[in-house]
């Protein structure tokens, strides 16, 4: 049993595949997913496994999962701050409700880099999500030059601040820790330097929302998580899980990471 555990917190391993997999091949992996899964005697009772599919997948990944009733949730990778009208090319969040999303990512370093996100539009996301019942997966990071500049927790803490400026009490969230020079680089955080930052957005999350929200919240780490390095996350207290980007287009090994109580005690 991993320490978020034992707080009452089930571990979520999330699957962001970012612009990769059609949907015709979201049905292929999903399905050889579940069945990886359940030849392993996967309990879904202690992780909890979400795909975060391109939005054009999601129709097909809903149907499947409906389809043979299979225990893996799932939600889209970004949400338009909007509730309807002349956005074209964006998605609302009743949109991703009416195929069943679970989830939602918001404030991706990709989105917040690419797409200049700024930290009211992303607040305005969280909103939206929560609003339609979506679970946002906020994410939060700094950069390298951020670390050098402010240390650790600065940045992502100040994040994690504008993002919830209006979410209330009890809401149910997500939040992931990404450090920006970790994502896609190889180049993993080390557990004490992830637990380090959760913990201080465990603090923070406790000040806005109060410390049973704060103790019911899962916090994830995110960038460069391989099956090799899942483990020493998640002995980590304050981090419940991960967002796996490169990773999890590989089945064997996210479906390792899935697997992580395996070899947490080794
Ligand atoms: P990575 O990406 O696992 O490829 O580093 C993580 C992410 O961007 O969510």
């Amino acid at each position: 049993m991993t320490t978020s555990t034992v707080a009452g917190r089930r571990p979520l391993i999330a699957a962001n595949w970012k612009m990769n997999l059609d949907h015709l091949q979201a049905i292929a992996f999903v399905q050889k997913l579940a069945w990886s899964l359940k030849d392993a005697k996967l309990d879904y009772g202690t992780v909890e496994v979400a795909i975060f599919p391109p939005f054009t997948d999601l129709r097909s990944v809903q149907t499947l999962i409906a389809a043979d009733k299979l225990p893996l949730r799932f939600g889209a990778q970004d949400v338009s701050a909007h509730e309807s009208g002349a956005y074209t090319g964006e998605i609302a969040a009743s949109f991703l409700k009416a195929l069943d999303c679970e989830y939602v990512i918001i404030g991706h370093s990709e989105r917040r880099t690419l797409h200049d996100e700024s930290d009211e539009e992303i607040a305005t996301k969280v909103a939206a999500a929560i609003g339609h019942g979506l679970i946002p997966v906020l994410c939060v990071g700094e950069t390298a030059e951020d670390l050098e500049k402010h240390g650790p927790s600065a940045v992502p803490v100040a994040q994690l601040k504008a993002a919830l400026a209006a979410v209330k009490p009890g809401a149910d969230i997500v939040v992931a820790y990404e450090p920006v020079w970790a994502i896609g680089s190889g180049q993993a955080a080390t557990p004490a330097q992830a637990e380090q930052v959760a913990a201080q957005l465990r603090v923070t999350l406790s000040e806005l929302l109060g410390a049973d929200s704060a103790a019911a919240t899962r916090i994830l780490y995110g960038g460069s998580v391989k099956a090799s390095n899942i483990a020493g996350f998640m002995r980590e207290p304050n981090v419940d899980g991960a967002l796996v980007g490169g990773a999890s287009l590989d089945l064997t090994e996210f479906s390792s990471i899935v697997q992580f109580q395996k070899h947490v005690g080794t």
